[in-house]
């Protein structure tokens, strides 16, 4: 089939170098031409493991292309996947749908067979209905629309991609239209390896995926309430999120208790999701997502805090080597990062914060141009009064403690994320400190 992909980034680029790889002819279209010049020469402007061996193969193959045309998109495919960022609105809490809207508005004239449009974007309920009148009042051929939500994580891109849990497919009504056999026939290999391919309306589409956001955050901040009882109680979040998770009905995934969440999609999509319930007339059914998203903000402070108590009561003029800034390990994003959070509030209160991150380094030095960077782990704590861990990057789980001690001024070290073997660092003479357990 042939297929354009509207956006390059993190979803845009994986869906593009993933239908090619399944046989598809792909052209990947974004208004950005620094993204598609680095994309056409095989380069992937940004860290997911994997993807770009799938992007050259099929670069070289002939399968897939990049352009920064409309006309050359809508000339040349028959399925338009939307894969285009919906971040949250400046001042408030509901998702910016300008770019969807303006992929939709360029496209749709230029529409002049029958085709379809494939909606992957996070977007708020309700927002597929309109997208359908927007086509239909400039398209001059017979255009479909069909949402198909995307529940890929940042690290696994591919793997998620070519091996989803679940396929979803929204459409108009239930049994009518073209969309749903031509979206079966785009995954028809990973229909035939047994992936689920579920058919539902446009709503219950849009809303499958922020609700799966939703309860993925609700899950983290659920132990980050408990790690707070924790840390008054004497008892020890990990050991405890283990016993949970023997349970089958809880299971032991997402209880990772810690600096909690960040990146470009759990914070933004609770929040979306609250401003449109709200919209809608459910003002109360989501009111306890604020609480989800206080309990993770307030893991952050817990930090700061935590970093203080380390230096004395204060920070002011203390020297902070923070390790990570992505907002998870397997990651370049820095968005929404609880690691550069902390480090820019440690900042405020006067601290010296040297960051190293093992590849979100110029992402985080244009977000926090001010912080300062080292070029490793053990140039970041050089003279440090307090060592931060607050990505679990596995480097940093292998760190060398006794290493690191004979840089640091003092040996206090403080674990955002639970990842270090806290018996080796007190073997190296270290006041090891983590979240989830009294102090
Ligand atoms: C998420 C969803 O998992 C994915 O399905 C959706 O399509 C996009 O949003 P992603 O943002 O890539 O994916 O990251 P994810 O692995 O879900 O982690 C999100 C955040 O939660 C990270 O900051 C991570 O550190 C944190 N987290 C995750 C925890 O604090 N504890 C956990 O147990 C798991």
């Amino acid at each position: 089939m042939r297929c354009a992909v509207f956006g390059t980034g993190y979803l845009g680029a994986t869906h593009a170098a993933c239908m090619a790889e399944l046989g598809h002819d792909v052209l990947g279209v974004d208004v950005d031409a620094g993204k598609i010049a680095k994309l056409e020469a095989g380069e992937v402007p940004f860290y997911e493991p994997g993807l770009a061996e799938i992007l050259r193969r099929n670069l070289e193959a002939g399968r897939l292309a990049f352009t920064t045309s409309y006309h050359d998109a809508a000339a040349f495919a028959d399925v338009h996947f939307i894969c285009v960022g919906t971040p949250q609105k400046q001042g408030e809490y509901a998702a910016d749908l300008s770019h969807v809207n303006a992929v939709v508005d360029a496209l749709s004239p230029l529409l002049t067979g029958a085709a379809l449009i494939v909606g992957k974007s996070t977007v708020p309920v309700g927002t597929a209905v309109d997208l359908v009148e927007r086509v239909r009042a400039v398209a001059h051929a017979d255009v479909e629309l069909v949402w198909n939500p995307e529940f890929l994580r940042e690290g696994f891109a591919v793997q998620d991609t070519l091996s989803p849990d679940r396929l979803v497919c929204g459409v108009e009504r239930k049994g009518e239209g073209r969309g749903e056999a031509i979206l079966r026939d785009v995954y028809a290999e990973l229909i035939d390896r047994g992936v689920p391919f579920l058919v539902t309306e446009l709503a219950t589409a849009e809303l499958a995926k922020s609700s799966a956001n939703a309860f993925l955050a609700t899950k983290i901040s659920f132990i980050n309430a408990i790690a707070e009882v924790c840390e008054v109680s004497g008892a020890d979040a990990v050991e405890l999120a283990d016993i949970l998770g023997h349970d089958d009905r809880i299971g032991r995934r997402f209880l990772g208790s810690g600096l909690g969440f960040g990146g470009g999609c759990l914070p933004k999509d609770i929040r979306a999701l609250m401003a449109r319930a709200g919209e809608l007339g459910a003002n109360q059914a989501l009111h306890f997502l604020r609480e989800v998203d206080s309990i993770n903000m307030r893991r952050r402070t817990r930090m700061v805090e935590l970093t203080r108590q380390a230096c004395g009561g204060s920070v002011l003029g203390a020297r902070i080597a923070v390790l990570g800034a992505a907002f998870k390990p397997g990651s370049d994003d820095v968005r929404d990062s609880p690691a550069l959070n902390v480090a820019g509030q440690l900042q405020l209160e006067g601290a010296a914060v040297t960051v190293f991150d093992p590849q979100a380094m110029d992402n985080a030095r244009r977000v926090f141009p001010t912080l300062g960077y080292a070029t490793s782990a053990i140039e970041a704590c050089n003279r440090a009064d307090a060592v931060l861990v607050l990505t679990e990057w596995p480097e940093f789980r292998d760190l060398d403690a006794t290493a690191i001690a004979s840089v640091v001024n003092t040996r206090a070290v403080l674990d955002g994320r639970s990842c270090l073997d806290r018996e080796e660092w007190e073997r190296s003479g270290w006041a090891y400190s983590r979240l989830g357990v009294a102090v």
